[in-house]
């Protein structure tokens, strides 16, 4: 059987890269809306514009069973002390789910059921997978204080939703307290901000 080249991938975890897919960069200033604290966003948006985190996604295989991935790769730090973290989305095709495989770093995926508004909290770090079902919200959150790398495998016919999310943005909150995650009610974390 001879091997066309949409058999085999290598990937560079140092890079994020992944050998023949285009790299998508999310710089700060593509994540208006995405953290809590606003105040603190535009602050550290007139410091500087850096690059948050990067996608390389293999999308090649196409129609019914097919499988794409992507390699992720998100940089350490945090805004206003809500962690580093992915837009998040919904597969297009509700039912699509997917499976997220830890190859570096810390960190936690957010899940949130579209039809009853659940959310539960895993960790990702190397030697851990998370199973993300249909009809669920996901947002990937650096916790560590290196890059976190994974690689998501999903149906070639999920399709990307961010709409959804980007209206009113998750319902927990992923943050640093004395260097230690801690998962907050959105609407709680907003009021301690406020207050202080
Ligand atoms: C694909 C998937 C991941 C994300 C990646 C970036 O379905 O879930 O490969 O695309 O973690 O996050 P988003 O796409 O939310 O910017
Ligand atoms: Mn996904």
């Amino acid at each position: 059987m001879k091997i066309p080249q949409d058999l085999f991938s290598e990937f560079d975890l140092e890079t994020g890269s992944l050998k023949g897919a285009p790299l998508i960069v999310r710089r700060l200033s593509d994540l208006q809306g995405s953290f809590a604290d606003t105040k603190a966003y535009e602050a550290a948006l007139k410091r500087g514009d850096p690059i948050i985190y990067t996608v390389a996604a293999m999308q090649d295989v196409e129609g019914e069973g097919g499988l794409h991935f992507g390699l992720g790769r998100i940089m350490p730090g945090n805004i206003g002390g809500e962690y580093h973290l992915t837009k998040g989305h919904i597969h297009s095709h509700r039912p699509a789910s997917e499976v997220y495989i830890g190859l570096k770093g810390e960190g936690m995926m957010l899940l949130e059921d579209e039809r009853t508004g659940e959310s539960a909290v895993l960790g990702l770090k190397p030697s851990t997978a998370v199973y993300v079902p249909g009809h669920t919200f996901h947002r990937t959150v650096n916790t560590g204080s290196g890059p976190l790398v994974y690689i998501g495998v999903y149906p070639a016919n999920a399709g990307h939703d961010y709409g959804a999310i980007a209206e009113r943005n998750f319902r927990k909150v992923i943050v640093a307290r004395e260097g230690k995650p801690l998962l907050l009610p959105r609407e709680d974390f907003l009021k301690q901000i406020n207050r202080s």
